[in-house]
């Protein structure tokens, strides 16, 4: 997609305006404890500029996707907490999100964080009237619009989208931050660029990987989606995660890549178990002779060590989704082994996505150890696929 300049948060006069921000306040939550703050910490640049600007900033963020529901397990008041927390200052909670008396009320130097906005059914409805009338009520709290929700500026809904029109409008410093290291992977990066995908499904990734073949010098491929190329080939996956109807799309892809010379590389051993559990004995087979009762649930040392040396002479990397089940030790060999490969290439290294920041995260590694890690997984993708974002084209 092309982006022209964005609009920065120095090119708006803040002093003693309301600031409407929309953030991604999206984290992984269990049993009401945040478990991953990554997000949170990346919108505080932005928050504290705006008060040290002396505006008065109410905050709308989604968590989950409730579907018009109020649904409690997915109210972002534990998010407002760690907000306060990490802003060493007050957050106001306010229920509600239509109506708020506390958002209409807020002062210079004070934050507002509106529950989930997507309790409200508007917000990421088809039609845009609903979606409209949603962001008039946001934007009549507010005297400027500052979009900082990378994660979700692919989103066509109220707060992300619709509201920059109605509104005198800037991107948030994350903003400006993601897009600024997604032009660097897309507009002319340095070579060799290889690209790493893994996560569940391969139906998430088949438009970035098409569009990616001829940009890139190498592509590795890991997690359950590796098991779809695989059948592709036709090789036996046993009980593995396998989408059957794409089969056909991945073996043209395959062709493709070999036509273009690009290299795709794929395992060549597979850690497998008899099923889905923490506690299953895991067995490292040849990715040709997977048994039929077994399941693939993390990428073999053999072909992590190959994908590592593949990323270790890049000099742009970009990585996206886990290669195995991380969350289990037995299956975190191969995730772990490409976030090590990736901590030392010598160029840029991207992780994108807020699930890959927080695997690499739970296993260990800072932030500081990547060239950088993008907040948003679906964005990043889309960006990266070409796609247009609607947030990002309303504040163009
Ligand atoms: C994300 O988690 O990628 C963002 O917060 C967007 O969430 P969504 O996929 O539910 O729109």
């Amino acid at each position: 997609m092309t982006i022209s300049t964005l609009a920065t948060l120095e090119s708006i006069a803040l002093h003693g305006k309301r600031v409407l921000l929309r953030c991604d306040l999206n984290v992984p939550l269990k049993d009401g404890v945040i478990t991953d703050d990554g997000r949170i910490r990346a919108s505080i640049p932005t928050i504290k500029y705006l008060l040290a600007q002396g505006a008065a900033v109410v905050i709308t963020a989604h968590l989950g996707r409730p579907k018009g529901e109020r649904k409690p397990e997915l109210s972002l008041s534990p998010v407002a907490i760690r907000l306060s927390e990490l802003l060493g200052s007050k957050v106001i909670f306010s229920n509600e999100i239509v109506n708020s008396s506390q958002a209409k009320t807020v002062k210079s130097g004070e934050v507002v964080l509106l529950e989930n906005i997507r309790y409200e059914a508007a917000e990421t409805s088809k039609d845009e009237a609903e979606r409209t009338t949603l962001a008039k009520e946001l934007a009549s709290y507010a005297d400027v619009f500052i979009s900082d929700g990378f994660g979700a500026v692919h989103r066509k809904h109220a707060s992300v989208y619709d509201v920059a029109k109605l509104l005198p409008h800037a991107a948030g410093y994350l903003v400006a931050a993601e897009i600024e290291v997604l032009k660097k992977l897309t507009q002319s990066p340095e070579r060799p660029y290889g690209v790493v995908l893994g996560g569940a499904k391969v139906s998430d990734k088949i438009g970035v990987i098409s569009n990616l073949l001829d940009k890139v010098n190498v592509l590795a491929i890991g997690g359950g989606m590796l098991f779809t190329f695989l059948a592709a080939q036709g090789k036996e996956i046993g009980k593995s995660l396998v989408e059957t109807d794409l089969i056909p799309t991945v073996k043209e892809l395959l062709s493709r890549a070999e036509e273009l010379g690009v290299k795709i590389l794929l395992p060549t051993d597979i850690v497998v178990a008899p099923e889905f559990a923490a506690d299953v004995k895991p067995t490292t087979v040849s990715a040709d002779a997977i048994p039929s009762d077994q399941m693939g649930l993390d990428i073999g040392p053999e072909t992590a060590a190959s994908f590592a040396a593949a990323i270790s002479e890049c000099k742009t990397v970009f990585w996206n989704g886990p290669m195995g089940v991380f969350e289990f030790p037995n299956f975190a060999n191969g995730t772990k082994v490409v976030a090590k490969a990736l901590t030392s290439v010598s160029g840029i290294s991207v992780v994108g996505g807020g699930d890959s920041a927080a695997a690499v995260r739970k296993l260990g590694f800072n932030d500081s150890e990547f060239g950088y890690i993008s907040t948003g997984g679906g964005a990043s993708l889309e960006y990266l696929e070409g796609k247009e974002l609607p947030g990002i084209v309303a504040l163009n």
